[in-house]
């Protein structure tokens, strides 16, 4: 599949949406052959970034790691799907710069549906006051002012959501488009690949 590298980078609360749409968007990818990788928040939270907490500046450290892996991978030929929630505008606005090949996806689901479905049982928690500084609750989340794409969560399913993206990453010419019309819903690979 031929591809350019690029970073999807998700952002919203906890809960959005943002690693089950980054799922769908990367078992698409990996149909067409591409080469793809998800770093998401709570994974890098147990390795990379493995002993950060939620203060401001954990947070931006932690992103910032993200963002230099998105950055090292990107300029590799990659496709990057970065999932985490990354409240701050001026660390993800310095990523874009950095990384150039940068996509923002807003992942738009409202505080009181993330609170509602609360996954995690972390927002029942944090609202008791158990949990300091939660995003949201007790701890700011800056929405993007210009965001590539906006994703409803409520109108659409994941797949849709996921297939916004990849619509994105074609019209862009990130990947083969194609590529990507040959493929069959439900099949393993692509039906065929045309060049
Ligand atoms: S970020 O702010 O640094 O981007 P990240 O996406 O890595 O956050 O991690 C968020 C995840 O950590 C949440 O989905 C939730 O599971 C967990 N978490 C634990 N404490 C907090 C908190 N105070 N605020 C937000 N998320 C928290």
């Amino acid at each position: 599949m031929r591809h350019r590298g690029v970073t999807v980078w998700f952002t919203g609360l906890s809960g959005a949406g943002k690693t089950t749409i980054a799922e769908r968007v990367e078992g698409q990818l990996r149909l067409l052959d591409c080469k793809v990788e998800t770093l998401d928040g709570d994974v890098v939270r147990t390795n990379l970034s493995k002993g950060l907490g939620f203060s401001r500046e954990d947070r931006d450290t932690n992103i910032r790691r993200i963002g230099f892996v998105s950055h090292l991978l990107t300029r590799n030929g990659v496709i990057v799907l970065s999932a985490a929630i990354s409240p701050f505008r001026n660390v993800r606005d310095e990523l874009r710069s950095l990384i150039g090949d940068f996509v923002e996806v807003y992942v738009s689901t409202p505080l009181e549906v993330c609170a509602g479905r609360d996954v995690k049982g972390l927002y029942k928690r944090a609202m008791a006051g158990e949990i300091p500084q939660f995003t949201g609750v007790s701890d700011p989340y800056e929405p993007p002012l210009a965001p590539e794409l906006t994703l409803d969560t409520l109108s659409q399913t994941a797949d849709e959501s996921a297939e916004e993206i990849l619509r994105w990453l074609r019209e862009h010419d990130y990947i083969d488009g194609a590529a990507h019309y040959e493929t069959a819903p439900g099949r393993s690979r692509p039906v065929s690949v045309v060049w």
